[in-house]
């Protein structure tokens, strides 16, 4: 049995005689309903999309949220979990890594506090392998509108939501470090962790997350150094990563020039230690790359430095060769004069033919 009651103005909990009707899509956004966590999916693995985004459940996450058992139990069906824009607080329980069959979560606009769980790459319906290996698709089935904010938009998709694999924790009050195992999930389209108060540096790699097309890490408390690899995701379409306190140089090349952005430098503001392109700030030497204890300040001459020592050396080693070619075999020497001598020989005997034919024209006019 599907629900669909979105966009109403129901108020209140939820009734209690849903217990025990299976349900597969269970949509309830933008009411006014409060309550806890409703209790009653607590036994119902058949859920395939539960939205309840936008109104105004309170508490806390259940631990149960992750189908109760163990992980390998795989008694949880839930594709679509959408608890945005409620009032949900405490942490996000780990047991959430349990759903693997879940490919977009959406808990943005909450207060939701702590780290957010390690273990993600357990979402195996959120990395390449395990989403293509997907058989059921909630696509032939669903007939109704998710809303989902990527790219800086809000956009409602239907059936084209079951290709739609992403995260979104924007807006609560997460902290810690972006758990390095996130770069595992390399069929994430989109993830949006912006507005929290996250800390330590960007995931290094993160030129793994090939399918990434939207990343909005800003108004974090982000340090260290934009990861070089961010410019390899060739679908990267979207990036957002100011105000935070990123430093040094901004990386350039591949996917970041051709970013789509109306204003380059707008996705780095407010990060007091970036320098170099789009932002109008020259990097002073200190920020330069040491290369063999040379300082330099540009990229350019760091790349160009063995070029022009390799071609100095090229040439050195080249004359030197035919020199003493010359030097030492009687033969090599003997043909390099005859062939001089010809050469000499040619150019002279055509210099005068040439001559001979002027003067004639001259003097026959
Ligand atoms: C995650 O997966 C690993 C195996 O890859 C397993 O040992 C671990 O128990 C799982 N953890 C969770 C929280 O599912
Ligand atoms: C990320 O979330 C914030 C707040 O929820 C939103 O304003 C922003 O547009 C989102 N970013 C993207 C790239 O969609
Ligand atoms: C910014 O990062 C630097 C380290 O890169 C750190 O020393 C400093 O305290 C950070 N500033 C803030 C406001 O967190
Ligand atoms: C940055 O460097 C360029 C050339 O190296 C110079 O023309 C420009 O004035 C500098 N800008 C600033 C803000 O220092």
């Amino acid at each position: 049995m599907d629900l669909d009651v979105s966009n109403n103005l129901l108020e209140g909990e939820i009734p209690q005689c849903f217990q025990g009707i299976p349900l597969l899509f269970f949509m309830l956004s933008n009411n006014n309903l409060s309550g806890l966590f409703p209790k009653f999916f607590r036994n119902n693995s058949d859920l395939v999309i539960l939205d309840i985004a936008r109104n105004t459940f309170s508490g806390l996450l259940p631990t149960w949220i992750g189908g109760m058992t163990a992980y390998q139990c795989e008694c949880s069906h839930l594709q679509i979990l959408s608890l945005s824009h409620n009032t949900f607080s405490g942490n996000i329980p780990p047991e959430i890594t349990y759903l693997h069959w879940l490919q977009y979560l959406d808990l943005s606009g909450n207060n939701l506090s702590g780290v957010i769980p390690y273990n993600l790459s357990n979402l195996t319906s959120m990395t390449l392998r395990g989403y293509l290996d997907e058989d059921i698709t909630i696509a032939s089935q669903f007939k109704e509108v998710l809303l989902i904010t990527t790219k800086g938009r809000q956009l409602g998709y239907g059936k084209g939501l079951s290709y739609f694999v992403g995260i979104d924790l924007s807006g609560n009050s997460l902290t810690g470090e972006i758990p390095r195992d996130i770069t595992a999930l390399d069929a994430l389209v989109n993830l949006n962790l912006s507005s929290n108060h996250l800390s330590g540096t960007i995931p290094c790699k993160i030129g793994a997350m090939k399918s990434l097309e939207s990343l909005d890490l800003s108004k974090n408390n982000l340090s260290g150094q934009i990861p070089s690899r961010l410019s390899s995701l060739t679908y990267l379409s979207y990036l957002n990563l100011s105000y935070n306190n990123l430093s040094g140089r901004i990386p350039s090349g591949n996917q970041l020039a051709t970013l789509n952005t109306d204003n380059l430098a707008l996705m780095y503001v407010g990060n007091s230690g970036l320098c170099g392109p789009p932002l109008p700030i020259n990097c002073s030497s200190e920020n330069g790359t040491i290369i063999n204890g040379y300082q330099t300040s540009s990229w350019k001459e760091v790349k160009l430095l063995p070029f022009y020592f390799g071609f100095g050396l090229g040439h050195l080693v080249g004359l030197w060769m035919v020199f003493c070619g010359l030097l030492f075999k009687k033969t090599w020497r003997a043909a390099y004069f005859r062939y001089v001598d010809k050469l000499y020989d040619r150019i002279h005997v055509f210099a005068a033919i040439k001559w001979a034919h002027m003067t004639r024209k001259a003097s026959l006019k």
